[in-house]
């Protein structure tokens, strides 16, 4: 239930004047990736009876089987965003080379780079996807952009959050001002604040991981995952597992409730699955600025050095006490 009718556009007016550019430039980037997300709503409403599910017949630049899904997204971003007068460059896990938009005419400041559809393997089953975006600068107004120029460390974001497609339609996002969530209203078409300066607590009850997993962990991360089930009241234990296969999905419900969610490196990968600027440094900004805490299991993801724009990286985030706990077992200090 909306705490009041305040739309989008209105609060980010109200509350966000420090944006670099100016409220309005994020109130024209944020609307835009609300209209991306009103578009991927419809579209996921609707996928069944569109034959839009199943896949396209092709693997991504990571290697993955690619839904239909992931390219509609895919290309919702690509052409809305394209069409906002404030971005100079566009880079998704879907595409292997970014796209630098042309200089003539207004380009803008700011580079989106976005996971068009997560928790893609959702889409066939009508469970919960979600769409992440990081927003970075360019550094001056009359730099030639090139692939590099995107290849960015998460503390250089100024703007980052998610759209969360379940039983309702959400955007959730920051500035590095507090956290802040707003549901579609269908019948006004607007998002409205139903989530404000989300805070989370220092601990929660759940885990989300992929536990099949289990044998392919070093023994640290396997000694995490023990220690989650040995029953102890003061911290809580044994935690509930809650997996989604929907990254955002699962960080939401950490985000609103506590816990963590691990995506660990793995002995014959130790890079991990996600990818470092599409997935975790937006999602671990959304985090710290609700209290919580994303790492690699041996340091914060905000602070990894950025080298590839496809860099993977093992992601751990959530409450701080949480993570703190799976670190020190990743470390070998438990
Ligand atoms: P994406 O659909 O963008 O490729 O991301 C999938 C991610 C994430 O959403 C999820 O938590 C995880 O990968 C699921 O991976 P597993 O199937 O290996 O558990
Ligand atoms: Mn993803
Ligand atoms: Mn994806």
């Amino acid at each position: 239930m909306a705490q009041q009718a305040l739309t989008l556009e209105r609060f980010i007016s109200l509350n966000q004047p420090t944006f670099p550019g100016g409220a309005s430039v994020l109130t024209g980037l944020l609307s835009q990736i609300g209209l991306v997300g009103k578009y991927l709503a419809h579209d996921l409403r609707r996928a069944a009876l569109l034959d839009i599910l199943g896949t396209t017949g092709t693997t991504n630049v990571q290697g993955e089987t690619v839904k239909k899904l992931d390219e509609i997204a895919n290309e919702t971003f690509v052409r809305l965003l394209q069409q906002n007068g404030q971005v100079c460059a566009l880079a998704s896990e879907e595409m292997e080379q970014p796209i630098i938009l042309p200089r003539s005419g207004a380009q803008g400041a700011y580079m989106v780079l976005f996971d068009p559809l997560d928790g893609s393997s959702n889409t066939d089953v009508n469970m919960p996807l979600g769409s992440i975006f990081s927003i970075v600068m360019k550094q001056r107004p009359d730099d030639v952009l090139s692939e590099s120029d995107l290849v960015r460390k998460g503390t250089e974001q100024v703007a980052a959050g998610y759209l969360l497609f379940g039983a309702s339609t959400m955007l959730v996002f920051t500035t590095g001002q507090g956290v802040h969530g707003f549901t579609l209203d269908p019948e006004s078409g607007d998002y409205l604040l139903s989530h404000k300066a989300i805070t989370m607590p220092a601990r929660g009850k759940v885990y989300a991981a992929n536990e099949g997993n289990y044998q392919k962990w070093p023994c640290g991360t396997q000694k995490y995952f023990d220690y989650l089930k040995v029953k102890d009241k003061a911290t809580g234990r044994p935690y509930s597992g809650r997996y989604s296969g929907c990254l955002v999905a699962d960080v939401h419900r950490i985000l609103l409730g506590g816990g963590i969610y691990l995506y660990p490196g793995e002995l014959d990968k130790p890079e991990g699955k996600l990818r470092l600027l599409y997935e975790a440094n937006p999602l671990a900004w959304v985090v710290e600025q609700a209290g919580g805490r994303a790492s690699t299991g041996t340091m914060r993801i905000l602070d990894v050095e950025a080298k590839q724009l496809h860099q993977r990286v093992p992601l751990i985030i959530g409450s701080m006490d949480d993570v703190l706990e799976a670190e020190r077992h990743i470390q070998g200090q438990a």
